[in-house]
């Protein structure tokens, strides 16, 4: 069969659009400077460009001392995000066109990556992330029970114990999810969504035989700190959604009864309280979340209300659809044994 040929009328040209564009670049070098400043940088941005491409152009062109980290420029090496306009994104797979569209005027800001030091520019240091993910037991420690003995046997299992981990392999170790996440911006300690991704990733593979002291690491880095922004969802180049591997990580932890801080306590208090009585105890809270230490919470709390002429209770109570909230409560979790027992028995 003949090739159809186009005629030149119907054959569609890609539109090329060209903007004089200001790239507000983040510049630092410690040690020298005294602090972060901006230098503006005027170039023509077209269509397609990247952000990658934008700063190679400026370092090729402009400013040959401009420092940043690129490798692959494939979105597989993790090496190169920055910060535009705020947001955590890899420089190499993000074009710059559609984000002063977006934005409505012709310039753009580009800062290095939060919550880790500044080495120079907008490169950063991630060796203290790679540090807390060191301690989560990156790896697999063999389980006897699933891994044959014999080396030319494979190790099996089912579609649905791959689903579990599956697209977790894919995390290119980039830190936008650990520069986007305001638990870390608050709590230097806490392990961020990167390690516990990682963590989550060995613990759900049936391979696998630490998921105890993997838990309990990131217990100890603070498993229970996260407050589910979300931002590590959005910003995650590879569609991983950090936060719902910690999300399944906080769960494993209560299956394995390895769970007793205040964040865990106050998930438990609002699932409980809301099977029991359809709303959450929130007069309580302090106390069930932080032991007798919550009652200096609950006293100031009641003398506010005092203040204001209204008489505080202590007693929570039942909301009138709790026998519906509690009816939907035994469901999911008739359909979460279920998925269990099918995810175990299904190799
Ligand atoms: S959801 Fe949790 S881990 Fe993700 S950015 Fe928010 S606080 Fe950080
Ligand atoms: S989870 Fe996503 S954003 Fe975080 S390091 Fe991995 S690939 Fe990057
Ligand atoms: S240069 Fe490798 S991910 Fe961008």
């Amino acid at each position: 069969m003949s090739e159809k040929i186009m005629p030149e009328s119907e054959k569609i040209t890609p539109i090329r659009e060209k903007i004089l564009a200001n790239i507000r670049v983040q510049r630092y070098t410690p040690g020298k400077d005294k602090s972060p400043y901006f230098d503006n940088f005027k170039m023509e941005v077209e269509t397609g460009m990247t952000i990658l491409e934008v700063l190679r152009h400026i370092k090729n062109t402009q400013d040959s001392s401009l420092t940043f980290r690129a490798f692959c420029r494939s979105a597989i090496c993790g090496s190169c995000a920055v910060k535009v306009n705020s947001d955590s994104v890899l420089a190499c797979s993000t074009q710059l066109m559609p984000i002063l569209k977006d934005f409505g005027k012709g310039s753009v800001t580009i800062t290095p990556m939060s919550n880790m030091p500044i080495i120079r520019d907008l490169v950063v240091d991630i060796d203290p992330v790679i540090e807390k993910l060191a301690k989560m037991h990156p790896y697999l420690v063999e389980n006897r029970e699933r891994v044959p003995k014999a080396l030319e046997q494979e190790s099996l299992m089912s579609q649905k114990e791959l689903e579990k981990f599956n697209v977790m392999t894919d995390c290119i170790l980039c830190a936008a999810c650990y520069s986007a996440c305001s638990s870390v911006k608050t709590d230097s300690n806490y392990a961020g969504p990167l390690t516990i991704v990682k963590a989550y990733r060995y613990s759900a593979d049936p391979r696998d035989n630490f998921s105890s002291m993997r838990i309990q690491a990131a217990m100890d880095q603070g498993l229970w700190s996260c407050v589910q922004c979300r931002k590590c969802i959005k910003v995650c180049p590879k569609d991983i959604r950090p936060a719902d591997s910690i999300r399944n990580m906080r769960q494993i932890s209560i299956e394995v009864g390895i769970h007793d801080t205040p964040g865990s306590r106050r998930a438990r208090a609002y699932t409980d309280d809301v099977e029991n009585f359809g709303q959450v105890n929130k007069p309580m809270l302090p106390v069930i979340v932080n032991g007798t230490k919550g009652w200096a919470a609950i006293e100031a709390a009641e003398a506010g209300l005092k203040k204001h002429g209204m008489e505080p209770t202590r007693q929570v109570c039942t909301l009138p659809g709790q026998k519906v909230t509690a009816k939907i409560y035994a469901k999911v979790r008739e359909i979460e044994a279920k998925e269990k027992n099918q995810g175990e028995n299904k190799v």
